[in-house]
């Protein structure tokens, strides 16, 4: 690790020492049960390549039947593990975008109706009942659950405190559903994050802009029904659309409960140059009502977005739901910070910061990103302080996804587009990796890669269940540069010459996971 990583890392780790007395400086120093970490160098094999000690299994694949009725879609993304008893479990899976190459061969021109309906099809999410033998054993599909079922983009979705948008009080389907979070009553968060791609937005002037597959011209559905956090009740698979948590593109809710006992969600609007937010509930287990804030970083302050509290918001827009439905314009209006894409968000287990995944911003010549910490005051819910945690550029480049296990540390995946892997900048980089990083022990603040992906894919989706022994993580879009199904990047996973990539969600096992 380089000095200024490592400097930075110690700083961290004295920070949270004085701002969480009751962790013991004996505890940090008492170091790592795993001296010696395996890890890999970067790679462009075409395979799932994992550190020694390190095994997989796919778990379940794209196009794979997961009941009498329903199919698991395309580019498996975020996952969640419900936990039924020891050995029962639901799995809850993003499928965040279509290829068409792969979904009905038609990736250039016109497109039938019947091939936009199998593009919505593969899209939403999936919930599949997962059974084991014991805790030893690998886990399966148990493919007579009832709790197996699919939300894709042609499913009604309503939206919470039966707000109506566009003189509807419901939306058809969820799209681009990128990562999300877990509630403490259980429910899964699944965000949609570039819902333009798909069902396009609306310019000021009132016209609309279109979106890139074709769906409008047999589904022409308003913009402002896509861009929302959705709760979804893993067990009967009732949803509801959060216009309260904003619209923006989404890529991930954070759930957890301040140091006030408040219901706090963060997320993040990944694009370049938006923004971070914090949406504080005005109830412990709801998240219908409540007041949205954007982080202003420079003042290290969360700025309320409630159209009463700003004269500027007040005079631009007609009502709430209105700030609501424009949150980037709201955000710059009230001072927000513009961020380098921000990702995914988790909260460190022990010291309670919020660890935020900054991907890049080319345009302002950050390629690589950074973790970005944040420290939230213990006196002012409305105030906090930042730093960045660790660069990208020197062991990783571009954080997307994170997780964090019980002993606090990090599982980082990150997400160098298709197109920049292994050119320029990135090269050193090779495919897209997972990383270790712990932040207790002799080894903390050092990055180690555990995995490498398949040709062009992202390894996303990073899940450890609750007994610390699965690592659940999704490789998604293999094979993504594919021209031609005769002229393939990647056949992972069956790795026969031929056979078309396909996402997959797979299960990790290893000495890291005990
Ligand atoms: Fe869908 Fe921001 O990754
Ligand atoms: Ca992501
Ligand atoms: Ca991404």
């Amino acid at each position: 690790m380089p000095t200024q990583n490592r400097r930075q890392f110690l700083k961290f780790l004295g920070a949270s020492c004085a701002s969480f007395p009751f962790i013991s400086r004996s505890l940090i120093a008492s170091g790592s049960p795993h001296k010696r970490i395996p890890s890999i160098s970067s790679t462009f094999e075409d395979d799932l390549i994992l550190a020694p000690g390190f095994s997989y299994s796919p778990l379940v694949t794209w196009n794979q039947s997961i009941s009498a009725f329903d199919r698991f879609g395309f580019n498996c993304d975020y996952t969640a593990f419900t936990p039924l008893d020891k050995n029962r479990g639901i799995l809850w899976t993003n499928h965040e975008y279509i290829n068409p190459l792969f979904i009905h061969g038609n990736s250039s021109g016109p497109k039938t109706k019947n091939q936009v309906q199998q593009e919505m099809y593969n899209m939403g999410g999936s919930l599949v009942e997962l059974v084991r033998e014991n805790d030893k054993a690998e886990w399966k599909i148990n493919p007579n659950s009832n709790y197996n079922r699919r939300i894709t983009a042609l499913t009604e979705i309503p939206f919470a405190n039966q707000v109506s948008i566009s003189g509807k009080k419901s939306a058809i389907g969820m799209v681009a559903n990128c990562a999300g979070g877990v509630t403490p009553w259980g429910n899964i968060l699944t965000c949609e994050e570039n819902y333009d791609g798909f069902h396009g937005e609306r310019k000021k002037d009132g016209s609309k802009l279109s979106g890139d597959h074709q769906w409008e011209k047999y589904y022409d559905f308003p913009p402002e029904h896509y861009g929302w956090v959705v709760e979804v009740n893993p067990k009967t698979g009732e949803a509801k659309k959060h216009t309260s948590l904003g619209r923006f593109c989404h890529e991930c809710a954070t759930t957890t409960y301040d140091a006030f006992g408040n219901l706090v969600v963060y997320s993040g609007d990944d694009t370049v140059d938006e923004f971070l937010y914090k949406f504080i509930s005005n109830d412990k287990t709801s998240l219908d009502k409540g007041t949205l804030y954007v982080a202003n970083i420079d003042k290290g302050e969360w700025v309320s977005l409630d159209i009463n509290s700003s004269k500027k918001l007040k005079s631009r827009f007609k009502n709430q739901l209105d700030v609501q439905i424009n949150c980037r314009e709201a955000g710059r209006l009230v001072g927000a910070t513009p961020l380098d894409r921000p990702e995914d968000i988790e909260i460190h287990p022990i010291t309670g910061d919020v660890f935020v995944c900054l991907s890049n911003n080319k345009p302002k010549k950050n390629y690589h990103g950074s973790i970005l910490k944040i420290s939230e005051s213990k006196t002012n819910p409305l105030k906090f302080q930042s730093e960045t945690f660790i660069p990208g550029g020197d062991d990783f480049s571009c954080p997307d996804n994170l997780t964090f296990d019980k002993k606090g540390n990090i599982w980082l995946c990150c997400d160098i587009s298709g197109k920049s892997i292994g050119k320029s900048k990135y090269k050193k980089f090779g495919n897209n990796g997972l990383f270790f990083i712990p932040t207790v022990g002799e080894n903390a603040g050092e990055v180690y890669q555990i995995a490498s992906a398949p040709k062009d894919a992202e390894l996303t989706g990073v899940t450890i269940s609750p007994d610390q022994k699965t690592l659940f993580l999704s490789v998604q879009h293999p094979g993504e540069l594919s021209k031609t199904i005769n002229d393939l990047t990647s056949n992972w996973p069956s790795n026969k010459n031929g056979d078309i990539p396909k996402p997959t969600v797979v299960q990790i096992k290893g000495p890291l996971l005990k």
